[in-house]
């Protein structure tokens, strides 16, 4: 099966998309234009050759605390750490389980190191809708915030180096 990402646009079927939690398909199909709006960036996952919606990422920048970061993470950083937000990540639920949501991070955490290469940034942040997405992100890397275990962090350096990826 061969894959692409796009950019979130009129003309594709969002009402087919489920990934197992309807919350995330919910957003997809009411609220990701509004948010593009709003100033978040929304990627979809398509089967390249039926167009079909298999996957979908969400971004938008933010700015974090410096105390709520891991001591680490905060160390010589401003008061509001430039940051990016993975705000949503979501894969079809007949795809589950082979891999493909890893693919999909490495797709999203590569359009977001691009991103702050050129509009600057220190590090990832992620919201995870529930302790299973929180985990699927500690598996990856991410660390919890001492305050937020639902919240996730891990450095843009740290993301570029493991992808192969220029950095600054
Ligand atoms: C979370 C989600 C994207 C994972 O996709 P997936 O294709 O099933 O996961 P993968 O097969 O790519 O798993 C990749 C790796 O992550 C691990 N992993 C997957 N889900 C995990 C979980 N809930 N907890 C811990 N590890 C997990 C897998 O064991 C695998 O590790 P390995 O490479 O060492 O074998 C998918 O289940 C999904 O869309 N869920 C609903 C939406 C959601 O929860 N989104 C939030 C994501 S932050």
């Amino acid at each position: 099966m061969s894959l692409r990402i796009a950019p979130l646009a009129d003309g594709y079927d969002l009402a087919s998309f489920s990934c197992g939690q309807p919350a995330l398909d919910t957003w997809l199909r009411e609220h990701a234009q509004h948010a593009t709006r709003q100033g978040t960036r929304t990627y979809l996952l398509l089967e390249e050759r039926s167009e079909r919606v298999v996957g979908y990422f969400a971004i938008a920048p933010y700015l974090l605390e410096r105390e709520q970061a891991p001591r680490r993470v905060g160390r010589g950083a401003p008061l509001r750490i430039p940051a990016i937000l993975l705000a949503k990540l979501a894969l079809h639920e007949r795809l589950h389980g082979r891999g493909l949501g890893a693919e999909l991070l490495v797709q999203a955490l590569t359009v977001i190191v691009a991103a702050a290469r050129a509009a600057g940034g220190r590090v990832v942040v992620v919201d995870a809708i529930d302790e299973n997405a929180a985990n699927f992100s500690v598996a990856h890397d991410f660390e919890r915030l001492p305050n937020d275990q639902q919240r996730l962090i891990v450095k843009l350096s740290t993301v570029a180096q493991a992808l192969e990826l220029p950095w600054p």
